[in-house]
């Protein structure tokens, strides 16, 4: 049986460019809204294909070296294609951010966002690199996400995977043996509380401030929602059922977020947080 459209976007991350107009993107301008002065490095960790350091560029003619790290080599390739009019201002490195090496930079801004709860259980050792790569008076703008959690760690896309895996045949009450048995934390277990990140920041960052906003994720249908969820979590919770699977269990999530838009509004909704961070 051959992969369908939606499972190989999935392998390759691709379609983030117009899925992140649901959630992500957002946070690049609130993220961006709070600079001031004329930056000269900037630093994004957890890259993705470009577009924060595409709109940094754009707004600070001052930036002259914007900085990407990121894992995932589909994304870099396109970072680098979205970034190449900008010559030698712009440089991108495949990273593992949970254990990221030392950069020749330092850095007037560094920028994360949307990506710090695939680092659990190792942020720390991030906030420990950002530390040491701040120029003096630099700043750390960092944004997380904060789904209700239930009584197995659950919140969130983990509730929408919850319906779509019943749907395949899986009983609701085996769901979290599954997630175990197939080594996937659920995302709601990974995204700590914002007071427990707290604890976890304060040895290496002081935080300078803290704004907070609500994500509202609505679709116009079903299909829209799969391909959400293929660009954003890839093959992350479609490794739990078998391939032959596959193909339904994108047809499932899409379907469930669909209802749950005709009944509610909203596909989901949570706080984020905006974290403005300085070394000690
Ligand atoms: C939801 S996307 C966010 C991308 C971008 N920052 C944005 O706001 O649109 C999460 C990104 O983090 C990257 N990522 C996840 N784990 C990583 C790791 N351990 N090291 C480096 N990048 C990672 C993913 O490949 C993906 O591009």
């Amino acid at each position: 049986m051959t992969a369908s459209a939606v499972e190989i976007q999935a392998r390759t991350l691709a379609g983030y460019a117009d899925a992140s107009r649901l959630r992500q993107v957002q946070d690049r301008d609130w993220v961006l809204d709070r600079l001031t002065g004329d930056p000269r490095t900037l630093v994004d960790l957890g890259s993705g294909i470009g577009q924060l350091l595409q709109a940094a560029l754009e707004r600070f003619p001052s930036l002259e070296h914007a900085v990407g790290l990121e894992r995932s080599e589909h994304r870099i390739a396109e970072a680098a294609e979205r970034l190449r009019p900008y010559g030698d201002r712009v440089s991108l490195h495949q990273a593992d951010l949970t254990a990221p090496e030392p950069l020749p930079h330092r850095a007037d801004v560094i920028t994360s966002t949307s990506v710090l709860h695939w680092l659990y259980p190792h942020e720390e050792r991030l906030f420990a690199w950002v530390a040491q790569h701040l120029a003096p008076g630099g700043q750390f703008l960092l944004t997380t996400y904060h789904p209700a959690r239930d009584s197995d760690g659950f919140g969130g896309e983990d509730e929408l995977v919850r319906e779509a895996l019943t749907a395949v045949g899986i009983e609701r009450s085996f769901v979290p043996g599954v997630f175990r048995r197939g080594d996937v934390l659920p995302i709601a277990t990974r995204t700590r509380t914002p007071d427990d990140l707290a604890e976890t920041l304060r040895p290496h960052l002081a935080v300078a401030d803290r704004l907070e906003r609500d994500a509202v994720v609505t679709v116009d249908g079903a299909e829209q929602y799969a391909h959400f969820h293929a660009a954003t979590f890839g093959d992350y919770y479609a490794g739990l059922v078998p391939p032959d699977r596959r193909t339904d269990f994108f047809r499932a999530i899409g379907e469930t977020a669909w209802r749950r838009q005709q009944e509610r509004g909203w596909v989901s909704h949570m706080p984020v947080h905006l974290w403005q961070l300085t070394a000690h």
